[in-house]
């Protein structure tokens, strides 16, 4: 690693690690080495079966994260018991399957506040913290497809997901060389949060994808284990990885 990098995580937090891609990427990160601080509103048997068996390098919560008393609460506890916190994974979110003009100001209040308020919180904590006690890290947004190409029922979760990606290019040149911060925006997977799409527009994505297939979660975790771990200059940058669906 040349002197001018930004060190690799050792431990990270991922918000939504309890299912889907979050809980992906907790084990992907588990199992290249790193300790692992997660949190949902509630905890699956998959992650409480992984932190049982890693009790040293896993730490789950049940946590709202527009709690913002219990999520500061359990980044204290995740330091105290993994050791401070140098890398922030943000992806918990939640769907959206309405038209805007049937999405009621209180849902479309709660999409906001769920995708785009928190997770900036989430990173205003981390980043505090991280940068008073001295140390340099790494910010990966799980943002979407949908912030650059349109999808019905999707306007106020698009939007969300394209101000964290506006919000990751100013953060960039705020930070300096403090903190690489960067996006990966995946095409559409099968998920809780996609089950709400029928066979006709899951085949619809998959007619007009080049490569002939949805995204998987693991054809992502690769690319947000290099933005954590590897020695790179990659910093405000939004990653597509849809197989040029969206292109
Ligand atoms: N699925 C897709 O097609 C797709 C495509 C592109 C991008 N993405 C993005 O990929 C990320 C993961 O999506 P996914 O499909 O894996 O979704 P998912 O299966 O619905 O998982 C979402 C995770 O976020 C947590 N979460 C939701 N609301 C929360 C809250 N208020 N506080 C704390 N945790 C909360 C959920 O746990 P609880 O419900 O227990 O809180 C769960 O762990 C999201 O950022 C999503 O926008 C998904």
């Amino acid at each position: 690693m040349s002197e001018q990098c930004v060190p690799p995580a050792s431990v990270v937090l991922v918000s939504g690690g309890s299912r889907g891609l979050g809980l992906s990427i907790v084990e992907d990160l588990v199992g290249s080495g790193l300790r692992v601080a997660t949190f949902a509103r509630s905890i699956t048997p998959e992650l409480a079966k992984l932190a049982d068996a890693e009790p040293d390098r896993v730490l789950a919560g049940a946590v709202d994260i527009t709690d913002r008393a219990a999520t500061t609460e359990f980044v204290r506890t995740a330091e105290s018991s993994l050791g401070p916190i140098d890398a922030l994974v943000n992806n918990a979110a939640i769907g959206q399957d309405s038209l805007h003009v049937h999405t009621s100001p209180d849902r479309l209040a709660n999409l906001i506040e769920v995708n785009l308020t928190a997770p900036l919180l989430l990173t205003r904590l981390v980043l505090r913290r991280m940068l008073a006690g001295g140390r340099r890290g790494r910010i990966v947004n799980v943002t979407s497809i949908c912030a650059r190409r349109g999808f019905p029922g999707l306007v106020a979760y698009s939007a969300t997901k394209g101000g964290m990606e506006a919000a990751t290019r100013s953060l960039a040149r705020e930070l300096r060389d403090r903190a690489l911060v960067n996006c990966v925006a995946p095409g559409f997977f099968a998920s809780e949060m996609s089950a709400v799409l029928g066979t006709d527009q899951l085949g619809a994505i998959v007619r007009r994808t080049p490569t002939g297939h949805l995204t998987e979660p693991a054809e992502v975790l690769p690319v947000i284990r290099m933005l954590l771990l590897a020695d790179t200059n990659i910093h405000g940058q939004t990653i597509t990885i849809d197989g040029a669906a969206g292109s």
